[in-house]
């Protein structure tokens, strides 16, 4: 959600804010803001909307001191302008937050605050309130944070400076992450690792509940208990240069042209290419006991689950439930004892599929996630982990996460079989071997990204646009539309194909392009048949399939449809080849449409917040 970075260094820190701002401005935009501490005073300059209008405001009005924190919002509380935007401060105390104090009002109430007393209409105030109060008591800033923390209830991440002291920084998590970067005669906090990159690769992760005094050569955390605890500092693999846009026009241009690289890289750890078998790690599980597989993520990752549940049921026989985590934590699912839980997410920190997770952790199952961020908060409660290798995504709509979840996802389905004796080894091999098919065979894709391109000419002018897809495909329909939404603005919905003839089809006429991904498996025919319906009553269809596939459909019809040909690939691993057009898709919409396609309105990467 909201970027948080925090600096106690040797040099002026308002240039080197705006540059850890500018690496985190992917997780919301809506407006920035930094403070330092000069000379014991505390100064502040914030503006709403993008980095850029806090650049021009620093640049009027200067602001000095080596010490500060910056903040990069996403509203949750009060609308996107200056005075919402963090730092919330008094003249003793700056403090920038991410995630939301729930109790806000009564924390308010309780000192006393009526609405004219605030500066702005935003959860994070009263906290500067609170501080303010015990500050003025004439407690130390260390003993004020102590004494408040047990007070907020909600998930946060907090990081605080203080007038009069120049070289202390407090920062506390609770829910949200904090990392803590060690340098050499400088410290730095940030909302994940990445916004520090540029400075340190010693990286401490805060545990949940702690909180840490820092100086510039000095760390000192507490558990919430109050007890001083060390945690490990641990050397991250991120550097400057790994938050670069390259010769791409965006970060998500750049993310799908990634695909085959980080599509191989993660499948050297779960294959081993010259003896084509799979090589997932022990996840200390017996399948052949396992009754029943849960799975559960929000969004794009949820998609990805949703294709896994084909897999795994196709391959395993064994039962997979699957449920977006935002509703699954509050449906209490009754669960079986000993069971599996599988979660999936590319940030890792998401709370809905976080407070997820630590259900099902009460209900006995064995935790195994699919993240990105081998660091982050949902990794470090899971049994085991299964590392995407898609590097960092920072267009906003998840493209390379989505495809690498994708693929550990298939690696995954694929050694539970093996386990449970429903995979030989002739077929493991031929698996394997598609699944290294994939590289080339996306590779082949991008190369026609024209041809996606010119389709997207008369997409980008739709209102409306339905994706279809049948079976393990039909996830991929509903993750095209919500790509499309997205980035492009542009309203979408992905149906599975079979499912038009009860309602949807009644929407058809030429207005509202349809997107078929439709592989030449055994579900070609029906699926053909639905798109034939759709075309009949004056669709007008894209239809995506292989060069077998598209003759078939051409012999069907004699009314013309738009066509991408794509690549002959095996069929279980189809979706994730076909993942790539209509990511293509929705990114030329956009750009056609001319919005701004890795920082779309209203959307911020990583929501920690319910
Ligand atoms: C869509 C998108 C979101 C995320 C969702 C989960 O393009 O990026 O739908 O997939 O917010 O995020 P993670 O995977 O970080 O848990």
């Amino acid at each position: 959600m909201c970027g948080i970075i925090g600096i106690i260094g040797k040099n002026q820190a308002s240039e080197l804010l705006i540059d850890g701002l500018r690496r985190l401005e992917y997780r919301g935009y809506d407006s920035t803001g930094i403070a330092t501490v000069d000379d014991g005073i505390l100064n502040r300059r914030r503006a709403s909307g993008k980095i850029i209008n806090l650049e021009k405001e620093i640049l009027k009005k200067p602001i000095s001191g080596t010490m500060g924190i910056g903040h990069t919002r996403w509203a949750t509380h009060g609308v996107p302008s200056e005075n919402n935007a963090h730092p919330h401060m008094t003249e003793k105390v700056a403090v920038v937050h991410n995630g939301i104090i729930e109790n806000y009002r009564e924390l308010a109430d309780g000192l006393g605050l009526k609405p004219s007393d605030m500066e702005s209409e935003t959860d994070t105030e009263v906290i500067v309130h609170l501080l303010t109060q015990k500050l003025n008591d004439g407690k130390t800033p260390l003993q004020s944070v102590q004494e408040i923390l047990p007070q907020l209830k909600g998930a946060f991440a907090l990081c605080m400076i203080f007038s009069g002291h120049n070289n202390t920084m407090i920062g506390a998590r609770v829910g949200s992450p904090l990392a803590i970067g060690v340098g050499d005669g400088e410290t730095y906090f940030g909302s994940d690792a990445l916004a520090l990159a540029p400075y340190t690769q010693d990286i401490c992760y805060l545990n949940d509940g702690d909180y840490v005094i820092a100086t510039d050569d000095n760390i000192k955390i507490y558990d919430n208990s109050d007890k001083v605890v060390e945690r490990p500092i641990v050397k991250t693999s991120l550097s400057g240069d790994s938050v670069g846009r390259g010769n791409y026009e965006t970060f998500m241009e750049k993310e799908i042209h990634e695909q085959p690289t980080v599509i191989g890289d993660t499948l050297t750890s779960y294959i081993h290419p010259a003896k084509q078998t799979l090589t997932i790690p022990d996840l200390g599980v017996d399948f052949n006991k396992i009754e029943k597989i849960t799975i559960s993520a929000c969004g794009t990752a949820y998609y990805a689950g949703l294709v896994a549940k084909y897999w795994i049921e196709k391959l395993t026989r064994i039962p997979v439930e699957i449920d977006v985590a935002s509703e699954f934590r509050y449906r209490e699912p009754p669960m079986f004892k000993n069971g599996v839980a599988i979660f999936v997410s590319q940030s890792g920190e998401t709370m809905d599929t976080l407070e997820a997770l630590r259900y099902c952790k009460k209900q006995n199952q064995k935790i195994i996630s699919i993240v990105n961020v081998l660091e982050s908060t949902i990794a470090r409660e899971s049994d085991a982990i299964l590392q995407t290798q898609a590097g960092p995504e920072i267009g906003v709509a998840s493209t390379k996460a989505f495809t690498t979840q994708l693929t550990v996802l298939l690696c995954l389905s694929l050694s539970i079989a093996k386990q449970i004796g429903k995979l030989d080894k002739k077929l493991e091999k031929e698996f394997v071997s598609a699944l290294l098919e994939l590289p080339s065979t996306i590779s082949q894709v991008l190369a026609e990204a024209d041809n996606i391109k010119a389709i997207a000419e008369n997409v980008a002018k739709a209102k409306d646009v339905l994706f279809l897809g049948r079976g393990v495909n039909y996830p991929i329909a509903m993750e095209g539309a919500l790509k499309l939404k997205e980035i492009s603005y542009i309203h979408a919905e992905g149906y599975p194909a079979g499912e038009m003839k009860h309602g949807p089809i009644a929407l058809i006429d030429d207005s509202v392009p349809i997107i078929a991904s439709c592989p030449n498996d055994e579900l070609f025919d029906k699926t053909a048949g639905n798109i034939q319906e759709a075309i009949a009553r004056g669709g007008r269809v894209v239809f995506m399939s292989d060069s077998d596939g598209i003759a078939k459909m051409r012999k069907m019809t004699s009314t013309s449809f738009a066509e991408f040909c794509v690549p002959k690939i095996n069929h279980l691993v189809a979706p994730i080849l076909y993942s790539v057009p209509v990511q293509l898709l929705a990114y030329y919409c956009a750009f056609i449409k001319g919005t701004d396609i890795d920082q779309p309105r209203n959307l911020a990467k990583s929501v920690t917040v319910e």
